[in-house]
């Protein structure tokens, strides 16, 4: 071990499931690493041989700010540790408590100096809407925001001004969070939404489980979008007025042209 990763914690974003698509630093990363902190599910995508020799701290969804704890906890311990999220974790996931929880330290709402000896690196992943843009062809081309629609942490009255935002800037909108357990009417609420903005036809990407085994892709309009369609596994990306649907014999994509077409003619 070097003795630069005496006090490391790399903070890791491992793509949205295909091994294939883990940065190599990532995969550097781990293996100097001696524990793991993660959700389960995550780890079993990408197989055991990931976590051969190293303890694995499964805590249950729901934990995530022990889970940045522990995290910051072991490393400050001498433990080269890894706290792993699916996709990029800078989006919707473990990077920002971590670096809440430094906040809290340095402004002295929390008790654990050792936390601010630890070096901290953050390694990149390839987000969900990346993964479903690919798949599809080239529906992010354009200015593009990613909004999530779960209202635990966020009142719905900010996500909903958001969504009429990203309608009047006309952005391709990627929905993560579309639905859980708990609440299914906030996706139709958001069509609607946008309805205001945008044609029925826009196309609409549906990526389920992206490059997971299971994955599943569809091509819808935003007009035919339903809530009925998509589960806690899924994301959602609508065009903006301008993006295109096209059909050659078997392949069919979605793209977003970026302003080209008068340099083409
Ligand atoms: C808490 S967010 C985590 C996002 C993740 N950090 C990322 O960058 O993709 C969870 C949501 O991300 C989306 N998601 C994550 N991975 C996905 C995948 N492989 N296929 C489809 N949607 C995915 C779903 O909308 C899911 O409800």
């Amino acid at each position: 071990m070097n003795k630069s990763d005496m006090r490391k914690l790399f903070v890791i974003g491992m793509g949205p499931g295909d091994l294939g698509l883990v940065a190599p630093n990532a995969l550097a990363a781990l293996q100097h690493c001696s524990d793991l902190v993660a959700y389960g599910y995550y780890l079993e995508l990408l197989g055991t041989q990931l976590m051969q020799g190293k303890s694995h701290h499964n805590l249950p969804l729901g934990e995530e700010s022990n889970r940045a704890r522990l995290a910051l906890d072991l490393a400050a311990q001498g433990k080269p540790t890894a706290l792993i999220s699916s996709g990029d974790i800078g989006i919707y996931a473990m990077a920002t408590l971590v670096f809440e929880l430094i906040d809290r330290q340095l402004e002295g709402r929390e008790k654990h100096p050792e936390w601010l000896e630890v070096e901290i690196e953050v390694i990149p992943g390839i987000s969900a809407m990346q993964a479903g843009a690919s798949r599809v062809g080239a529906i992010l081309g354009h200015d593009f925001c990613t909004i999530s629609l779960s209202d635990l942490l966020t009142p719905w009255q900010t996500i909903d001004k958001r969504i009429h935002a990203a309608g009047q800037g006309d952005f391709v909108v990627s929905f993560y969070n579309p639905v859980s357990k708990k609440r299914d009417w906030q996706l139709n609420h958001a069509r609607d939404v946008l309805l205001q903005y945008r044609p029925a036809t826009t196309p609409v990407l549906i990526g389920r489980q992206l490059t997971r085994p299971d994955e599943t892709i569809r091509l819808t309009t935003l007009a035919e979008l339903d809530a009925s369609q998509v589960d806690m596994f899924t994301m959602v990306s609508v065009g903006n007025s301008e993006s295109r649907h096209i059909v050659n014999g078997q392949q069919e994509w979605i793209y977003t042209p970026r302003g080209y077409s008068k340099k083409l003619a």
